[in-house]
């Protein structure tokens, strides 16, 4: 009988729960034995494998975080690491994997495709970050945690007229800033993607409250520059030629926490099937990622060497929206 091996790495999303569980029970359909690994990449150096049938992975679609665990494995990136992890492949009979994951953890699968294994990759990560997937199993989530939060900040800013940094988590990348941003209201978003400085920062709320607003808020990329911290601090001690009083929130892990909503369970589902299927009509060194509203594959190597840009249009459309 046909084997594959499925494992979670990098960051959690919440989302990674129901892609294992589409992936278990699409590859039992479809003839295999299916085996989870445990803490990502380095429990593929391990060896740590449980085999799954279909009520082991029963209750887990509405659960956030990954059952199986996820890791940061240095030693991965290493020859050595990467030739271990192909051995335990090779004396466990598998005779394929799907790596549930981003940007760092589909470039760990091309490592071990352009080895020779059969390897898909199922694009997951809060930070949509990854090339061949216009949206990525968890974002929606985060963005919603995020969108909460600022719902709530605002109000308490607009009580005392004061201004609020939110600082949201993407790692070098600013899309949860600036589609939180966006469907936030703020009044102006810091990301990596685009230079920018506090002087500069500052100018934007004190026009935001010469327009006639009651508040500031600003979301920030915690790869930004200048992050939320750096940022309060700068204003503080530039409070009476600023005029304005200014709170920095800091969301971080939180926004990973949470139990996935309709649409991550729904592409979840989606990706681990199609993953499977790829698998399984000999298809392997690819991405299964959301393209266009279809579920398409992209070439691992495509995935590992590509950036995904921001919108400049949607940076745009935040400027003015914030009038
Ligand atoms: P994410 O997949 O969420 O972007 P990371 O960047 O931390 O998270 O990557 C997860 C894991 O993928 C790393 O801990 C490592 O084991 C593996 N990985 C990351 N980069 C590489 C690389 N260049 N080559 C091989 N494996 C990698
Ligand atoms: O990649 C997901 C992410 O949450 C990033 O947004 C963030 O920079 C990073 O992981 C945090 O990593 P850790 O959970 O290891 O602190």
């Amino acid at each position: 009988m046909k084997r594959l091996a499925v494992l979670t790495s990098g960051g959690d999303a919440p989302g990674m729960n129901a892609a294992i569980r589409s992936v278990v029970r699409s590859g039992l359909e479809s003839g295999f034995e299916v085996f989870g690994v445990h803490h990502g990449y380095e429990g593929l150096m391990d060896g740590d494998f449980e085999q799954l049938d279909d009520r082991d992975v029963s209750g887990i679609i509405q659960l956030g975080g990954t059952m199986l665990g996820s890791a940061r494995a240095p030693e991965f990136k290493t020859e050595q690491g990467q030739l271990q992890a192909l051995e335990r492949l090779r004396v466990y009979r598998f005779d394929g994997l799907i790596v549930i994951g981003g940007n760092g953890s589909q470039t760990g699968a091309n490592a071990l495709s352009q080895r020779g294994f059969p390897v898909v990759g199922v694009a997951s990560t809060i930070d949509n970050d990854l090339y061949g997937s216009e949206v990525t199993i968890g974002v929606d989530t985060a963005l919603n945690i995020a969108l909460e939060a600022i719902d709530r900040l605002k109000v308490t800013a607009a009580s005392h007229h004061r201004a609020f940094l939110v600082e949201v988590m993407g790692r070098d990348c600013g899309y949860l800033a600036l589609m939180s941003g966006l469907a936030g209201g703020a009044e102006a978003v810091v990301v990596p993607e685009y230079d920018t400085d506090p002087d500069a920062v500052a100018a934007e709320l004190i026009a935001a409250y010469n327009r006639g607003k009651s508040h500031g808020l600003i979301v920030v990329a915690e790869g930004a520059k200048y992050n939320a911290a750096v940022l309060a601090e700068h204003f503080k001690e530039h409070q009476d030629r600023f005029g304005f009083e200014v709170r920095a929130t800091t969301l971080g892990h939180v926004q990973r926490g949470g139990a996935p909503g309709a649409f991550d369970r729904l592409l979840a589902s989606r990706l681990g099937a199609a993953a499977v299927s790829q698998l399984d009509k000999g298809n392997h060194g690819v991405l299964m990622g959301l393209i266009d509203g279809k579920i398409v594959p992209t070439p691992l190597n495509e995935v590992a060497t590509s950036k995904k840009p921001l919108d400049p249009q949607l940076i745009e459309l935040a400027r003015v929206l914030a009038r």
